[in-house]
């Protein structure tokens, strides 16, 4: 999410690689919920890539100042546009799809239609313990009766998935933030759809999708074992030939280049899973003959460029060093247990703490340059250069 390892690509994609951050986008002409002010970076780390969106904005930049008022004045006289309010919807199906995996279906208490979503798109779930957790939408944006998500159980993860799988139970209430896409499906003709565990779920709309508008695609799905894997009939029952499944039991880790096998000239990659597969795929996508790749990160980002450097905790409080490899958020962590989080990737905002001395490196897509300048800080992906000391506020 922070900026990408990536080898030279000599091809362009096609359309902004993404993770979950919800961006810009237009697909097909609809266009999907928009958040302007964090549009996330490229396949290689450029902050806006869509050529298009950067001659808009270049344009307004220019335009604005020369006439001395915004393009859109708001009427002072009206009030200023309220935050669009979460959802309380109720569970109303909660089922184990595959091992250690249960899928959750959400509805609107009064039976009321759905906020529309597209394939990519996700929810943030605000769960009763006041954790918030992202999971992306696994089922059909034609279906505005009900919102299916699908949720692995980390059993040494920060208590989330524990808390769906063992205390949420059909007719509990959910707040629930509308559907928000950071990995819009461009619907390109040639497509192959890459899955690690659950990494499927983004990925099951995009392939019934393809499938409904007669594309070519087909879909690998790599997992653990089969057991593991949830929604494979499902998949097998939509298209039996353009589904693929690995299983590590069976065949061992799969190699990017295996992962790439079925790309043909042409094809756009869409790929969501563990770091370490979307580090295999990114590194076999050059000499693949795929033509774009589209991606989506769960857990945290991989740190780059990373330095040792201190945490402490209030003006006298403890020092704690943060080793070049790992986040100032696992670290304080260890010392707060209780510190919120929930994407690991600097974009939701929920691990926001408060910097009272020391010279950050922000790393984030979220906070604004007069938040920075107040002292916030997000601790999942933002450090500080080596040696330096962060003081926060306890
Ligand atoms: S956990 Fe989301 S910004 Fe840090």
């Amino acid at each position: 999410m922070n900026g990408h390892p990536m080898k030279k690509i000599p091809k362009k994609p096609s359309t902004p690689s993404r993770e979950t951050a919800p961006a810009p986008t237009a697909v097909f002409g609809r266009t999907t919920q928009l958040d302007v002010d964090n549009p996330p970076p490229d396949l290689y780390g450029r902050p806006q890539p869509d050529r298009f969106m950067r001659a808009v904005t270049t344009f307004s930049d220019l335009y604005t100042p020369a006439m001395g008022r915004p393009l859109l004045r708001r009427n002072p006289r009206l009030p200023a546009p309220r935050a669009r309010a979460p959802l309380s919807l109720v569970i109303t199906g909660h089922r184990a799809v595959a091992e250690e995996v249960v899928e959750l279906r959400l509805a609107d208490p009064s039976g009321d239609r759905l906020p529309s979503w597209q394939p990519g798109a996700h929810l943030r779930l605000i769960l009763p313990s006041g954790r918030e957790r992202h999971y992306s939408l696994c089922g059909d944006p034609a279906d505005r009766t009900t919102y299916r998500i699908a949720v692995r159980r980390i059993a040494d993860g920060g208590g989330g998935s524990r808390e769906i799988h063992e205390e949420l139970h059909l007719g509990a209430r959910l707040t629930v933030r509308r559907p928000r896409n950071g990995f819009a499906f461009c619907g390109e003709p040639r497509l192959l759809l890459v899955a690690g565990g659950i990494g499927i779920t983004p990925l099951l709309p995009m392939a019934r999708e393809a499938q409904r508008r007669g594309l070519d695609w087909h879909l690998v799905h790599a997992g653990r074992s089969a057991a593991s894997m949830p929604f494979t009939e499902e998949l097998r029952a939509l298209a039996p030939d353009r589904v693929s499944f690995r299983t590590e039991d069976a065949e061992g880790l799969p190699t990017g280049a295996e992962l790439l096998a079925e790309a043909r000239p042409g094809t756009a990659v869409y790929c969501c899973g563990p770091t370490p597969m979307l580090a295999a795929v990114q590194a076999a996508f050059e000499a693949s003959p795929a033509t774009a790749l589209h991606y989506e990160r769960f857990g945290a980002a991989p740190i780059l460029d990373g330095r040792p450097f201190t945490l402490q905790l209030g003006q006298e409080g403890p020092r704690l060093p943060v080793p070049a490899d790992r986040s100032a958020l696992d670290v304080l962590r260890e010392a707060r247990p209780d510190l919120p989080y929930s994407c690991h990737q600097g974009f939701c905002g929920t691990c926001r703490v408060q910097l009272l001395a020391g010279t950050p490196e922000h790393r984030d897509r979220r906070l604004t340059a007069e938040e920075r300048a107040s002292g916030a800080l997000l601790p999942c992906v933002s450090r500080a250069a080596e040696g330096e000391t962060l003081v926060l506020e306890d």
